[in-house]
């Protein structure tokens, strides 16, 4: 693996090829927000969160930074006010489904979302995957997966893994962004304990 130079908010970062461009500036230590990345998972690109604009040969685009290659000579800009706008409206969207989430009240905050623009649904899980993939990629339980697709999707712990190996685990738990797989495993205990 070579070594290669690009462009982040104006600085030169010398990263490892094969890095993301998220990797390359969390290395040079620039923010950007991310809602389903985790350093141990492989990419997702499922939040959009994390979109900047790469500039190739003099043109400009969107890409997500989680799951974009850093390449030699890239210009990366991580704020602007098309960028912000973006990441506003997916806060708001996100809202909708989680109004009390910390997590996305510290960065609604930051990008000016409003808690209430789209009617509430609050399904309180916002589909980052983290937990799932994090018991799958790391942890190779499957004890939590997706149900269903589109509007329905939602997590769900299959209770005899569940009842097997989450109790001395749940170390998915700090990892979700809504505090709503805690309150999966409560009632998956709940009816385990019933059986
Ligand atoms: S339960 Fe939490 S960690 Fe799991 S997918 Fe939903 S928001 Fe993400
Ligand atoms: S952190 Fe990149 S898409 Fe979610």
């Amino acid at each position: 693996m070579s070594d290669i130079h690009l462009q982040i908010d104006g600085k030169e970062v010398h990263v490892t090829e094969g890095m993301t461009v998220l990797e390359a500036a969390q290395q040079a230590r620039i923010a950007i927000p991310t809602l389903c990345y985790h350093e141990t998972l492989e990419p997702y690109g499922g939040c959009r969160l994390c979109i900047v604009e790469v500039e190739v040969n003099g043109w400009s685009r969107l890409v997500v930074s989680c799951v974009y290659p850093a390449a030699a000579g890239l210009i990366v800009r991580t704020r602007s006010a098309q960028i912000d706008r973006i990441r506003k409206t997916l806060l708001e969207m996100l809202l909708a489904h989680a109004p009390d989430s910390p997590v996305l009240q510290e960065l609604a905050a930051e990008y000016g979302a409003q808690r209430d623009r789209f009617a509430q649904e609050a399904s309180f899980c916002i589909h980052c995957g983290l937990c799932v993939r994090y018991c799958a990629e790391v942890k190779q339980a499957h004890a939590v997966g997706f149900i269903d697709r589109g509007i329905r999707k939602e997590i769900s712990f299959i209770p005899e893994i569940a009842a097997r190996e989450c109790h001395d685990c749940k170390e998915c738990f700090p990892l979700c962004p809504t505090s709503y797989v805690q309150a999966a495993y409560v009632l998956v205990e709940a009816l385990v304990a019933l059986r």
